[in-house]
């Protein structure tokens, strides 16, 4: 067992938001938004509570975020008008996909009407959204009709193993598999698809479940895709020797499974795509898909095209940000949307994050230390997925 280390932290977040700019810059309805690598904005990610009923050692480890924790109290939080207005503004500068995050976004009450009102928004082109949602899935069985009926068109379910023994030590809150199995065929049967499967992989952990995992969703018209254990936040004790890349869970599925990389299909996809080739080689759609979201041995910075937003209104351009722009002055009150936009329009033209770039031409050694220019890490549970 290697050995873990969790700094002692209890704040959500240690570092000041950024105030908004006050010189924005001329933007032009209509117009996309460029940053200064041209990375257009496409992708909003809202964060709609900071809280999990799960405690994923990866991502809200236990002896951090226990009773003493402190989370966001409900009036920092945005409303849902709040944030259908921020979305608003994003879509006007190019986004066409938003997807609901937290925590668990399902702990956050009445979330249909959320997804109600975003539903109602369309792109610049005249689309429709496409709205999404990341869940664990202990909800979902309860919770899929009533989303599919308010709007949403798709969910991804996170699990990380099929034996409930593994999977219990990754959740850290003895909550069962057939649960969550139970959630994806709910989701399935209320039309949420095509629904995708991420499992983080943690060497020494769950990398025996990567086998009955692909075993068992080939074939079921779900995409699993497997994460690299990844270096966010500043909680989880992370460790390069923990990480198992994606290289390597290629090979032991190809051990027994016939693969072929797909070509990417969107610009700044998270993963690599495999299909499944039959018996005569030739590629079979039906049998599903496999996914590498190889973040810490393969970045995939260069078109990243997605904006964060937290749950009490602060824009992080970048998954691995130590700071955050505060939308919430702007958003609240008196609302002025074009100064919204123009706002979030001047902070995305100045933006040149890559962090997952700079870290892998990193020497391997230095790896561990996760830099960050001496800043702590936003936790993703605060940012969202
Ligand atoms: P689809 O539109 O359904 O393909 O979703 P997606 O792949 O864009 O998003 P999803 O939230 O399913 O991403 C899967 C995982 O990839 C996340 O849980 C993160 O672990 C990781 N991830 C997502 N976005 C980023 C990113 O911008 N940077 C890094 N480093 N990792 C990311
Ligand atoms: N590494 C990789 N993925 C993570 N997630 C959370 N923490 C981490 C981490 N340290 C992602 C997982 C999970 C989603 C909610 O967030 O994909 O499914
Ligand atoms: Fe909760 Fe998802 Fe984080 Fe696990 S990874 S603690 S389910 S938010
Ligand atoms: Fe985007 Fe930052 Fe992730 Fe790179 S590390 S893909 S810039 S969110």
């Amino acid at each position: 067992m290697s050995e873990r280390v969790i700094p002692i932290i209890s704040q959500p977040l240690g570092n000041l938001p950024i105030p908004v700019p006050s010189h924005v810059q001329a933007w032009t309805p209509g117009k996309q938004v460029l940053d200064q690598r041209n990375r257009p904005l496409r992708d909003l990610r809202i964060s709609v509570t900071d809280r999990c009923n799960f405690r994923c050692s990866y991502c809200m480890p236990k002896e951090i975020f226990n009773n003493d924790y402190v989370y966001l109290p409900h009036s920092a939080l945005l409303s849902f008008e709040e944030i259908t207005r921020t979305a608003q503004s994003f879509i006007e500068l190019g986004v066409e996909k938003i997807r609901l995050t937290g925590g668990e976004p399902l702990l956050r009450k009445n979330l249909e009407i959320l997804i109600a009102q975003l539903a109602v928004l369309k792109t610049l082109t005249g689309q429709d959204l496409d709205i999404t949602l990341t869940t664990n899935g202990s909800l979902l069985a309860k919770k899929a009709q009533a989303l599919k009926s308010a709007g949403l068109k798709r969910v991804t379910v996170s699990l990380d193993g099929l034996d409930d023994v593994v999977f219990k030590q990754m959740n850290d809150v003895d909550f069962p598999v057939s649960d969550v199995l139970e959630g994806i065929q709910a989701a399935q049967a209320a039309g949420l698809g095509p629904i995708k499967v991420n499992m983080v992989v943690k060497r020494g952990t769950n990398e025996q479940e990567i086998l009955p995992m692909a075993r068992y969703f080939k074939g079921k018209g779900i995409s699993l895709r497997f994460i690299e254990y990844m270096d966010v936040g500043a909680t989880n004790g992370w460790r390069m020797n923990e990480v198992m890349p994606s290289a390597d869970i290629l090979q032991l599925l190809q051990t027994e499974m016939s693969l072929t990389a797909l070509q990417a299909s969107q610009p700044g996809e998270t993963a690599e795509r495999w299909g499944y080739l039959n018996e005569e080689g030739v590629l079979d759609e039906a049998l599903g898909e496999i996914g590498f979201i190889s973040s810490v041995t393969k970045a995939f910075c260069s078109d990243c095209n997605r904006a964060r937003l937290t749950t009490e209104g602060q824009l992080y351009l970048c998954l691995f940000a130590s700071q955050g722009y505060d939308l919430k002055p702007l958003v609240r009150g008196e609302l002025d949307q074009s100064a919204l936009t123009q706002a979030i329009a001047d902070i995305w033209s100045h933006r040149d994050d890559r962090y997952s770039e700079l870290r892998v031409s990193e020497p391997l050694a230095e790896q561990d230390a996760t830099p960050s220019g001496g800043k702590r890490k936003v936790e993703m549970s605060y940012i969202g997925g």
